[in-house]
């Protein structure tokens, strides 16, 4: 087995944030990695070659060509670095295929939200890159232990590198959202270059149909999510989407880690998107961050008037509809609503209705904006995630470091990241949010209800500040942990 720092990792991924993100997976692609870095593992990304990531990387070269893959488009397989601060960078690998990846638009989506149709080429491709390099037909020297596959788009490079006979690297394949499933029809099954019978109940067939993550969950020799609380819940019905079985069946082989989160961008001692930077010792200064929010979103400036905010995809996964529905009643509390989404369920409309109705208390922002959602964590008073289902969530831990407790309905990895505020939790010191269940409008109004009541009391809003803004959220147990599976695997 090779010592620690030996581990050679290829880590497969369809967005990295700077360059291209759609949500969490973006930040965790960028900042796990990184962190298994300072952990001495060797670990190099497989991305998908979209026009930003060719722009946004330094010292390019090409490593390979792949002409002769007979289900794809010729290709080329550059090296290159990803830099993620002034003094850290990461080698990645980008697969250079204008015809699959050169094209405006989302990475998965076209610019009217329908996905891209060639969609099942395209990850294939990736996925099918991934595993030849991971093999030793790779035509490249450097070669993995292990390769470590996220959600659908790397599904298929464990059942790849499952039906090749040489020497291969063991794999992991990690579920951020088992909610996204890479669904395409039967005859995907052999134009993407896998063998016909895998196409059984006992490989990547999923109710008539190929799935590429199940692909993944079945071949992988790992299986982790990203909070244990997620591990346990889609292994039941209600939230298994259907591979519930299967993940129960691979319960010994499947383990929860909590995502931790960028503690260097996400600091509000030294974020240069705040109005004015602040810490557990200089709390009163994060009101100016609340002023400069309101007078930015055309809010009335108040101090005193609670300020709820969100900052999500706009989807039926995050209970967006719940917070329009509850919305006339959070006002009258008396409270402010500020939301910042990109529109997955067609709600804008509904939304403009609200910011009509009540121009001074509630703002919405529709579209992606980095700047505005670190300035939103520092200047609301609460953060609000009602969501159906969370596999972990980061917005909840960026705000309990930003001194913004959560609202959170108790799910997936907000029940592993977020204290309910009670007279125990107070006393014992861990006390750092809101929790609620089940998920209904009522619940979630007399929630945000509770933490209006809460906020007027200084002395409890403190605590509970402080509290959030004591924990630990980096990134160095959760890597210790994917280390730890990389060593198993390994012996
Ligand atoms: P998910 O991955 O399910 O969307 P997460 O909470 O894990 O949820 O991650 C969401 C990430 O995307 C966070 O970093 C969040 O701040 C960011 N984000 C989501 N929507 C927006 C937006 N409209 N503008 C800026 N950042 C956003
Ligand atoms: C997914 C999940 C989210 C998680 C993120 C990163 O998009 O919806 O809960 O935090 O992936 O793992």
């Amino acid at each position: 087995m090779p010592s620690s720092h030996e581990v050679r990792v290829l880590f497969i991924t369809p967005e990295v944030y700077p360059l291209c993100h759609t949500g969490g997976l973006g930040d965790v692609s960028a900042a796990l990695p990184a962190a298994l870095r300072r952990l001495q593992t060797d670990v190099r990304l497989l991305l998908p070659g979209y026009p930003q990531v060719l722009a946004g990387v330094k010292y390019k070269s090409k490593v390979a060509e792949f002409n002769e893959l007979s289900q794809f488009l010729p290709s080329t397989l550059l090296s290159a670095r990803l830099s993620l601060s002034k003094s850290e960078n990461i080698p990645v690998f980008i697969i250079n295929c204008p015809g699959l990846f050169g094209r405006a638009g989302g990475p998965y989506i076209d610019t009217f939200g329908h996905a891209w149709p060639d969609n099942a080429l395209r990850f294939g491709l990736l996925s099918k890159i991934g595993a030849i390099l991971a093999s030793d037909a790779s035509p490249i020297a450097w070669r993995p232990d292990i390769v470590h596959c996220n959600d659908w788009q790397s599904g298929l490079t464990p059942a790849y590198l499952h039906f090749y006979q040489g020497k291969k690297a063991a794999t992991v394949i990690t579920i951020h959202n088992l909610a996204f499933q890479g669904i395409f029809p039967p005859g995907s099954v052999v134009q993407l270059g896998l063998p016909e019978d895998s196409f059984d109940i006992h490989g990547v067939e999923y109710h008539g149909n190929l799935s590429f993550l199940k692909a993944g969950l079945y071949y992988a020799d790992h299986i982790t999510t990203v909070s244990p609380n997620y591990a346990e819940e889609i292994q039941t019905e209600s939230q298994g989407s259907g591979l519930q079985g299967l993940l129960a069946a691979r319960r010994r082989h499947l383990t929860g880690i909590t995502n931790g989160i960028a503690t260097s961008d996400w600091n509000p001692a030294t974020d240069p998107h705040l109005a004015r930077n602040y810490s557990s010792e200089t709390l009163s200064d994060k009101v100016a961050n609340k002023s400069a929010l309101q007078q930015q979103m055309g809010l009335a400036v108040d101090a005193d008037l609670p300020l709820f905010a969100t900052i999500s995809r706009l989807s039926h996964q995050k209970g967006i509809d719940l917070l329009i529905q509850i919305a006339p009643q959070l006002v009258k509390i008396p409270a402010q609503l500020i939301i910042l989404g990109s529109d997955e369920a067609g709600l804008s409309h509904q939304l403009s209705q609200l910011i009509q109705t009540y121009p001074k208390a509630i703002a919405i922002y529709i579209g992606f904006n980095e700047a505005l959602s670190h300035l939103i964590e520092a200047g609301a008073d609460c953060f609000l995630m009602p969501s159906r289902f969370e596999p972990c969530g980061l917005n909840q831990m960026y705000s309990q470091r930003y001194g913004t407790p959560p609202v959170v309905h108790a799910t997936g990895g907000l029940v592993d990241t977020v204290v309910d505020c009670t007279s125990a939790t107070l006393a014992d010191g861990s006390a750092s949010g809101f929790l609620f269940a089940p998920i209904t409008a009522d619940n979630l109004l007399n929630t945000i209800k509770r933490a209006a009541r809460a906020y007027h009391n200084k002395k409890i809003w403190q605590r509970l500040q402080k509290n959030g803004m004591a924990k630990d959220f980096s990134w160095h147990a959760s890597a210790t942990a994917y280390q730890e599976i990389y060593r198993s695997l390994l012996s």
